[in-house]
Parts: C-alpha cells; sequence; structure tokens
C-alpha cells in the first residue's frame, strides 16, 4: 500500500529507521512505515559504536527490534553497516597503552564483528552494507584506521565474509558523492578489480543526501548509468533533499561543527516558504522520474528518514537548524513533495 505499493512494480521505496523510532517509542510513526514504504534501514542501530561499544559488550536491543520489525512488516530489510570509518569505537583500533593494536588483531575485530553480526541475522536481513564510504571525492581510498591497517584487502575480505555468514543477503558497497566522476570511476575499478579475482557483490549504493539543484539530474543519471554497465545493481540509498543553502555558501569556510548557529543559518525557522515547498516538490518529481526512467537497473529507492522531525539535517552543522528535507512533515502528514512522487503514478 501506500507510496511502496505505486512503485512496487518498478522498485521497492524504503526508508530509515531512526533510534527514536524504535523500541515501540513512536508506534504511530511505526504504522505509517508500515503503510508508505517496502524497505527499512537502520539508520545508526547497527553502527559498531552502538551495537558493539567495547571488546566484549554487545547492545543488540535496537538491532533485534529493528530487524523483528522487518520481518513483522514483510519489509526489505537493509543492514546498515558492517564496515565504516566512522562510528567505530576506538579499541578495535588502539590498546589500553594508546598504541595502535597489529594488523592480525584488527582483522580479526573486523572478522568476528562481521561474524557476529551478520551471523545474529543470518536470513533476515536481505542486502548489507558491508563497506560504507571506503572511498575519497577525488578518487583514492580513504586513509581509515581500516586502509592504514590493513590496506584495500579489509575491503574484498569484508564482502568474502559477509557472504560466508548470511549467504542469502545481498552484498553492497555504499557511498556519497558517487555523482563525482573521480570517485565513482575509482569505486568501480577497484570493485571489478575484486570481483575478478572472486569477491561477491550484487549492487552499489548510491547515498542520495542531494540539494534543491544540486547535483544535476544528468550527473545522477551518468551515475545510474555506470553502476549498471559495471554490471551492478543500483541501490538509491539515503535520499533527502536539503532546502537550506549550504552552510560553507555563507560561512566562507568548509563544514565544520565549529560554526556558532546564527538566524541567518536558520533562514526557515519559522515554516518552509510555499516558494521553497514548491521547489522541493518538483526537485523530488524529477529525481523520481529518474528512477522510474532507469527501473529496469534499480532495486531500490530508500528515503533517510521518514518525516522532517527525525531528519540529521535538522541541527547539521550547526545545532538549531530547521531542515525540511523529506516527504513527510512534523507530524507525520504528507507533504506536497509526496504528492508530486505519488502523482508520477497517477494519484494525485
Ligand atoms: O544516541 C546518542 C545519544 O545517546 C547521545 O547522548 C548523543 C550525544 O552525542 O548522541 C546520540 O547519538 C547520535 C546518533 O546519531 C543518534 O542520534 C550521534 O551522536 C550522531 O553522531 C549520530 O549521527 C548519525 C550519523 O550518521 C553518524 O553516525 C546520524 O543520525 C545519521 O543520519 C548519519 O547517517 C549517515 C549514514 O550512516 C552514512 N552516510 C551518511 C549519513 C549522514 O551523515
Amino acid at each position: 500500500s501506500g507510496l511502496a505499493g505505486l512503485f512496487a512494480p518498478d522498485f521497492a521505496v524504503g526508508t530509515a529507521l531512526s533510534n527514536t523510532t524504535l523500541l515501540g517509542q513512536n508506534p504511530s510513526l511505526e504504522s505509517l512505515v508500515a503503510r508508505e514504504f517496502s524497505a527499512i534501514t537502520a539508520e545508526n542501530a547497527m553502527k559498531w559504536e552502538e551495537i558493539h561499544p567495547t571488546a566484549d559488550s554487545w547492545d543488540w536491543q535496537r538491532a533485534d527490534y529493528f530487524v523483528e520489525y522487518g520481518q513483522r512488516t514483510g519489509m526489505y530489510t537493509i543492514g546498515h553497516t558492517l564496515v565504516w570509518h566512522s562510528q567505530m569505537p576506538e579499541w578495535v583500533f588502539i590498546d589500553q597503552d594508546g598504541k595502535p593494536r597489529p594488523k592480525a588483531v584488527v582483522q580479526k575485530a573486523m572478522e568476528e564483528h562481521i561474524a557476529a553480526v551478520a551471523g545474529r541475522y543470518r536470513g533476515r536481513i536481505q542486502a548489507w552494507d558491508v563497506v560504507n564510504e571506503a572511498v575519497t571525492d577525488d578518487g583514492k581510498w580513504r586513509e581509515s584506521h581500516w586502509y592504514n591497517t590493513f590496506g584495500e584487502d579489509y575491503f574484498s575480505r569484508a564482502f568474502h565474509l559477509a557472504r560466508e555468514v548470511d549467504p542469502k543477503a545481498e552484498l553492497l558497497y555504499n557511498d556519497y558523492n558517487m555523482t563525482i566522476p573521480a570517485k565513482r570511476d575509482f569505486a568501480l575499478a577497484q570493485i571489478q578489480k575484486f570481483r575478478k579475482q572472486g569477491m561477491p557483490i550484487e549492487g552499489v549504493g548510491m547515498q542520495a543526501h542531494v540539494h534543491l539543484s544540486e547535483p544535476e539530474i544528468a550527473k545522477l543519471e551518468a551515475s545510474i548509468e555506470a553502476i549498471a554497465a559495471a554490471g551492478l545493481e543500483v541501490h538509491i540509498t539515503e535520499l533527502e533533499v536539503d532546502v537550506l543553502p549550504k552552510a560553507y555558501d555563507y560561512m566562507g569556510a568548509e563544514i565544520s561543527t565549529n560554526f556558532e548557529y546564527s538566524d541567518e543559518l536558520n533562514p526557515f525557522r519559522d515554516g518552509l516558504p510555499q516558494k521553497v515547498a514548491d521547489q522541493l516538490a518538483a526537485r523530488y518529481e524529477s529525481l523520481f522520474n529518474l528512477f522510474l526512467k532507469h527501473k529496469d537497473k534499480i532495486r531500490r529507492v530508500s528515503l533517510w528518514g521518514t518525516t522532517d522531525a527525525e531528519s540529521w539535517k535538522n541541527d547539521w552543522p550547526v545545532v538549531g537548524r530547521t531542515n525540511y528535507p523529506l516527504i513527510f512533515d512534523r507530524e507525520g502528514r504528507p507533504k506536497e513533495a509526496y504528492y508530486s512522487v505519488a502523482g508520477l503514478k497517477g494519484e494525485s
């Protein structure tokens, strides 16, 4: 039913469940998600820092709830994420004396983590974001602790292991700014190299943290085509449309969390002007138009949250910013953007 029902012949339409949606804290949002979407991703609940904060402690509460919700509602359920440089507890890389742990120890930690997490949910997760954000915007391996400790092999090792542990899950590489040719081409070239050596992978997740006019549709289209031409499924992941001016456009600096709040950084604190709501609806319409055009290549389109109230784009990069990037408003009512997307399938 809902939006996902309209797009069911084309691709799954998903959302992310924030931590405040889990554990029965928000039953009305749970039913909204069940009505409107056919895929779910855990926004934070499966990240290493949350699930495995110290070497021998695990906190499965939220992740278990997420997976059970997915099963109960028949969702295409995505695990996010097994190997990422961010939200990592320090113990994985640094020992009690503050010294870097040797490669063998870090590798073992990664292997045990994948075995434990993917193993716990074996058969109940339809796709894993196995590795997240391993490549820089200028097309190099990100010099993360993972890379610095055991080189590029960590990437293929993670995929091999995920396949061994949960053979039925689709395995994905997920990254942002995949519209930058240098980044995308490097990522695809590395994936192809590893595949020739036997690495299992089904698809690439293009995170879509986009703005009202950037990146242009043509750039997104080129990336969808490049991923498909490499023989991989396209997953549009983490979609939302930021309606605020980019902070650095008027701060004159790279995004940093050191900005101080000012009203100038928060132009829509009293509500979204109609003109911008129209632009947002038009942007969503052209995005979904593009996805429909390439439905033969696209397995899933997932928003990064359901209502504007939950979006990480509020309070970012400065606490106090009010954003409107999603298709349901703060009260859970469908916005004009929702209707423009539904309208593509003949619903008004
Ligand atoms: O839950 C804790 C809370 O207990 C603690 O008191 C509070 C104080 O910092 O932090 C809370 O955790 C926050 C968490 O979100 C849950 O709200 C973290 O600080 C905060 O860093 C975390 O932000 C998430 C971010 O990833 C970092 O993990 C965002 O919600 C989430 O939307 C964002 O998602 C990422 C994707 O995973 C990967 N791609 C980019 C995307 C956007 O950054």
